[in-house]
């Protein structure tokens, strides 16, 4: 995620451009900049940080200039620092670029630019289209922009501005967001609405693979065969806080639903042609892959979750034995760690001081480190031996669901590139494993839809307040995540258990009135599960069942069902956490409860 904010016309273009950015830090907040076209051409200003910090680098600087492009930068490519700071230039400094997104053969074309004798000044992906486009100047700038698209392959939304055309700017995309304001006179182009609504509230949203030019007296938009296609254009009706929050009340429930997308973002460019895995920037040696007796994965909060998710993965990908640990108890245990030990360590944030502390720890024992985090460059990132980046784009709501649902992919990438490595699976399983999360994200989407059904659902639990979330296997993660969830933002007593484990004692406090919610999807022990969720049923509690499609027998068992797309066994806690996550959300709205900002806690904590 990236704010990209784009304006030609007769006003002054930099404090609108400042003013726009800061309604798009949601997007991303590591750095800022801005191109301004001027008498003399254009003028880039960037800095890293906040967009607070680019207008203080900016004071005392007055620009004339009335077309121009912003950018507030979430990093995917690049440390976070000034020099991969958005807009990027080409060589000759006459053309800007802004990009929201991945651009997936950024390396090869890279590469064949240096060849033909580029200079590049960062290390981000976008650099090569300003290259590209530097190559094309004797193309007018759409269609130097249209050769560019038609090159790069991934995810991108894309600003750019040439010296030689000073009232204009193109616009393209493909997978990420781009919606042009339409002004009397001038007109806007930004990765969300809350950018321009201040000054327009009529807009035309722009396709995938479409290229847009937009001056002070129109828009043309055309595809990418050069065919003129006619913009549909409609009314904005929503007031800019729900604007910046996608017209959903909260950020929380926006969260949940761009699930599909970060998921998408996630897996993208991690395949290579043979439909294996390939994690470019692991950077890690197969022979130290190969190397590794024993896996340690330590993590906390939510993250703690995939950390268990990630164990089955593990173990029965690689079959080298994995332990997990809450980061906060990690060091105080005396772990047996030495060289051939790989430790993973699990952070939204990266910044967690407990995981923190916890992976220094084993790296001062001689382990090697691999982070999964969502935060480029964070910390825990710059500890590793290895990064692999979750790709969720900002969270904002405290309690995390977008970066769960990634942390999950992620992990399970990571077993099948260590299980590749090391030899442990065929390739063809493999290749299931990964066409099955290539469905992924449509089955998210699929739940999403339940998002009513799953409201209506809860209004008749309103007054209860003592739930049990049960799983085995693959599911317990689900079930402890799911129980997380309610605490946090509906305050209600929940209590993530094995379900097999109840027996053993939790089932005294299951009776009339407490709610038990078991996560039956697909696995080798459903039938096992079912048989404890009958023992719950048999002592009055009342049944909620995530199970899979058309599973009846499941349905027998339940008060209510909800039902989620069929995965392997592996891949089902990213479908069937989807209806908690929703859930949670619901009896904390029928509370009346703030779901963003949930008392006691906080989205990062860094204290021990
Ligand atoms: C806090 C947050 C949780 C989060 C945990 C770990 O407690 O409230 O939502 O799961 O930290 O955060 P991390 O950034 O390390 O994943």
């Amino acid at each position: 995620m990236c704010g990209i904010v784009g304006y030609v016309g007769p006003r002054p273009v930099q404090p609108l451009l400042i003013g726009g950015l800061r309604r798009l830090e949601y997007r991303g907040y590591d750095s800022a900049g801005m191109a301004i076209l001027e008498e003399v051409g254009v003028e880039i200003t960037r800095k890293a940080g906040r967009v607070a910090d680019l207008e203080s680098e900016l004071e005392g600087r007055i620009s004339n200039g009335t077309t121009g492009i912003g950018h507030t930068r979430w990093a995917t490519h690049g440390a976070p620092n000034t020099t991969n700071a958005h807009p990027h230039a080409d060589c000759a400094g006459s053309v800007a670029v802004v990009h929201n997104g991945i651009i997936e053969n950024w390396a090869d074309l890279k590469a064949d630019l240096i060849e033909a004798g580029h200079l590049f000044r960062s290390e981000t992906d976008t650099e090569v289209v300003a290259h590209l486009i530097e190559d094309r100047a004797d193309l007018p700038l759409d269609e130097a922009v249209r050769e560019a698209m038609r090159l790069a392959e991934g995810a991108l939304a894309l600003a750019v501005v040439r010296n030689d055309e000073p009232e204009l700017i193109v616009g393209a995309r493909r997978g990420s967001p781009l919606v042009i304001g339409l002004g009397d006179g001038e007109n806007f182009l930004a990765s969300d609405i809350p950018a321009f609504l201040e000054y327009t509230r009529r807009m035309a949203v722009l396709d995938d693979d479409r290229i847009v030019a937009v001056r002070p007296g129109g828009i043309t938009i055309s595809d990418l065969s050069g065919t003129i296609v006619e913009p549909v254009t409609r009314e904005i009706e929503w007031d800019l806080d729900s604007a910046e929050k996608g017209g959903f009340p909260d950020f929380m429930l926006k969260e949940i639903f761009e699930q599909p997308k970060a998921i998408r973002d996630t897996l993208r460019g991690r395949l290579d042609s043979d439909g294996l895995v390939r994690l470019l920037e692991l950077e890690l040696d197969v022979e130290i892959a190969r190397s590794f007796d024993k896996v340690f994965v330590v993590a906390c909060g939510t993250s703690f979750h995939a950390a268990m998710m990630a164990k089955y993965a593990i173990e029965r990908w690689t079959r080298l034995p994995v332990e997990i640990d809450i980061a906060s108890e990690f060091r105080y245990r005396d772990p047996i760690l030495d060289g051939n030990t790989l430790v993973v360590g699990i952070s939204q944030s990266g910044e967690t001081l407990d995981t923190l502390a916890a992976v220094r720890y084993a790296r001062a024992q001689g382990a090697k480190l691999i982070a999964v985090t969502n935060v480029v460059d964070s910390a825990m990132a710059r500890e590793a031996d290895a990064v692999l980046y979750t790709r969720a784009g900002p969270e904002i709501g405290v309690a995390a669901t977008k970066t769960f649902t990634t942390q999950l992919i992620a992990m399970q990438l990571l077993a099948l590139w260590l299980a590749h490595a090391r030899g442990s699976l065929d390739d063809a399983v493999i290749q299931n494993a990964v066409k099955a999360m290539f469905a992924l994200p449509d089955q998210v989407e699929e739940v999403l839809r339940q998002s009513d059904g799953i409201r209506e659902m809860s209004e008749q639990w309103t007054d209860r307040r003592d739930f049990f979330f049960l799983g085995r296997s693959a599911a317990f993660p689900v079930a402890m995540e799911g129980a997380l969830k309610l605490k946090e933002i509906a305050y209600l007593r929940a209590e993530g258990y094995p379900a097999g484990e109840m027996k053993h004692g939790p089932i005294a406090l299951i009776e009339e009135g407490v709610v038990v919610i078991g996560v039956a999807t697909n696995s080798h022990v459903k039938g096992k599960m079912l048989s404890n969720m009958q023992e719950m049923r048999a002592r009055s509690g009342t049944i909620l069942l995530v199970l899979t499609e058309g599973d009846t027998e499941g349905e027998a068992v339940a008060d209510e069902v909800i039902f989620v797309p069929w995965a392997p066994e592996l891949l089902s806690p990213v479908t069937a956490v989807v209806p908690l996550q929703l859930l949670a959300y619901w009896l904390a709205k029928q509370r009346g409860l703030d779901v963003d900002k949930p008392r006691n806690l906080a989205k990062t904590v860094t204290v021990e």
